[in-house]
């Protein structure tokens, strides 16, 4: 379902940040990214969402190549993926209903069906109590929850997650894990990070990375950098 083929990428002012990655995600695969700071996970979530392009290679998504420069099938391409980013990306001005409900927004859905579903995921995330409070009155937990809620309206086929579990004490990082678990069911997810407590104990597939390079891919791998 997303494919990369020998895939680089040269940042103009910058080091080589991926180096000929090559891999293939199947449809409702969970995958954990892993290495250390600098690796290019990040950069690898990037290309999948066209928010870049590499300088070689192929990234094909759904058989789809993304080699297009149009708007408009960039803008359907990220209309399957929802994204937690890893800063977040909260808005300090909005409540935690309205947080939820950016993507939707911009997808021109009805009113009533953004309730409905909004609604649905604040509960899924166990944040439903909390949907008129603004950001500044949740914890960093609570925030991520809303960035999850986020990411998962919508009925998107993809989810990227950058470091979800960043910053988070281990409690509330296994609370978070539990809603990717849920999530698994019927969604293809790509899991940044750095947890390995996370990687250890949940095994699902691992691709490492180190200085761009993938130079590890395995089934029910672990997390030992
Ligand atoms: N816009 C940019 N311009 C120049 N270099 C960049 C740019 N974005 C990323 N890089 C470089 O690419 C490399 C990979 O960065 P990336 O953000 O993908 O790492 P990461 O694995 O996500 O790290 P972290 O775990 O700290 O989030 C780094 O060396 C970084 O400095
Ligand atoms: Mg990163």
């Amino acid at each position: 379902m997303i494919k990369f083929e020998n895939v680089s990428k040269q940042f103009p002012f910058g080091n080589k940040a991926l180096d000929g990655i090559t891999f293939n995600i199947e449809k409702g695969e969970f995958l954990y990214l892993v290495g250390p700071s600098g690796a290019g996970k990040t950069t690898i979530l990037k290309l999948i969402l066209k928010q870049t392009n590499p300088t070689n290679g192929n990234i094909t998504i759904n058989e789809t190549p993304l080699n297009f420069e149009d708007n408009k099938q960039t803008e359907i391409l990220r209309r399957n993926i929802g994204v937690v980013f890893q800063d977040f990306k909260i808005l300090n001005d909005k409540n935690i209903f309205e947080n939820a409900a950016l993507g939707l927004k911009i997808l021109g859905i009805s009113h009533k069906k953004i309730i409905k579903e909004v609604n649905e995921a604040l509960k899924l995330v166990g944040i439903l109590d909390k949907k008129y409070m603004f950001p500044a009155q949740l914890s960093a937990g609570e925030l991520q929850r809303t960035a999850i809620a986020r990411a998962i309206v919508g009925d998107r086929d993809i989810i990227l997650a950058d470091e979800p579990t960043g910053n988070l004490d281990p409690t509330t990082s296994w609370e978070i894990m539990k809603i990717f678990k849920k999530l698994e069911k019927d969604k293809t997810i790509i899991f940044a990070t750095h947890n390995t407590d996370i990687v250890n104990s949940y095994r699902k597939r691992v691709i490492t990375v180190k200085g761009g390079k993938m130079i590890k891919d395995e089934k029910k791998g672990g997390y030992d950098l």
